[in-house]
């Protein structure tokens, strides 16, 4: 089974992905880690974000065995993320890598941007997981804190818009939910709600295909 798990930046589509993971026993892939492995590559080596040439060699370079994933949420390597991701090259390199994970047995769930639209067209069920800016923005700054970065909500909100703005407008692979997709706001739910939400969609979607 692909569960394929979209949506804008801090939508909970992560902590949703993970625990649905663990309930059917698939493997997850956070696929904007990638994103943020080939920012942070092209960052250390001095190179602008929209650099496509180092962007494309850095994306061909990466190895997710070595992911550091607390250097991969700093701010800077969030930002240039989505500048690498609107690069073509960037996100053809990652490809093979991202479908050859989707194909392992028994399974996986993908979330990301466009996973349902792009990188497993074919998967058993989409979902598009969102909530209101307000809500992501009060959620991201929540979570830094737990990590001990102390974090300005206007200043993440403005911040988070922006990556929605340029994750949505780009040309290659644009963030939106596939035709197919199930639309989850999360706005009014928590963690354990948006969860017992996400799982009745799949539920849904499994006992409608046994019948059919
Ligand atoms: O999910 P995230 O916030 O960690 O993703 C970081 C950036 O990577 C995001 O701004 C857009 C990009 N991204 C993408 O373009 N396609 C994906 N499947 C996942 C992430």
């Amino acid at each position: 089974m692909i569960i394929a798990i979209d949506g804008p930046a801090a939508s909970g589509k992560g902590t949703l992905a993970r625990r649905i993971a663990a309930r059917y026993g698939l493997h997850h892939l956070d696929t904007g880690l990638l994103y943020r492995a080939v920012a942070k590559a092209v960052l250390d080596a001095g190179h602008a974000a929209d650099d496509a040439a180092h962007a494309a060699a850095a994306a061909a370079a990466i190895d997710p065995e070595k992911f550091d994933e607390g250097a991969l949420k700093a701010q800077a390597v969030t930002e240039a993320s989505s500048v690498v991701a609107a690069i073509p090259q960037v996100r053809q390199a990652l490809l093979d890598y991202q479908r050859a994970f989707a194909a392992r047995p028994p399974g996986a769930v993908l979330d990301g941007r466009d996973i349902g639209t792009v990188i497993a067209p074919a998967a058993d069920v989409k979902l598009f997981v969102t909530a209101s800016p307000q809500v992501r923005a009060a959620r991201r700054v929540a979570e830094q804190k737990a990590r001990g970065v102390r974090a300005d909500e206007r200043d993440v909100l403005a911040d988070l818009l922006r990556r929605d703005q340029r994750d949505s407008k780009r040309e290659a692979a644009p963030l939106k939910p596939a035709a197919d997709a199930h639309l989850l706001d999360t706005t009014h739910l928590d963690i354990d709600a948006a969860f017992r939400a996400a799982v009745a969609i799949i539920e849904a979607v499994r006992t409608g295909r046994k019948r059919g």
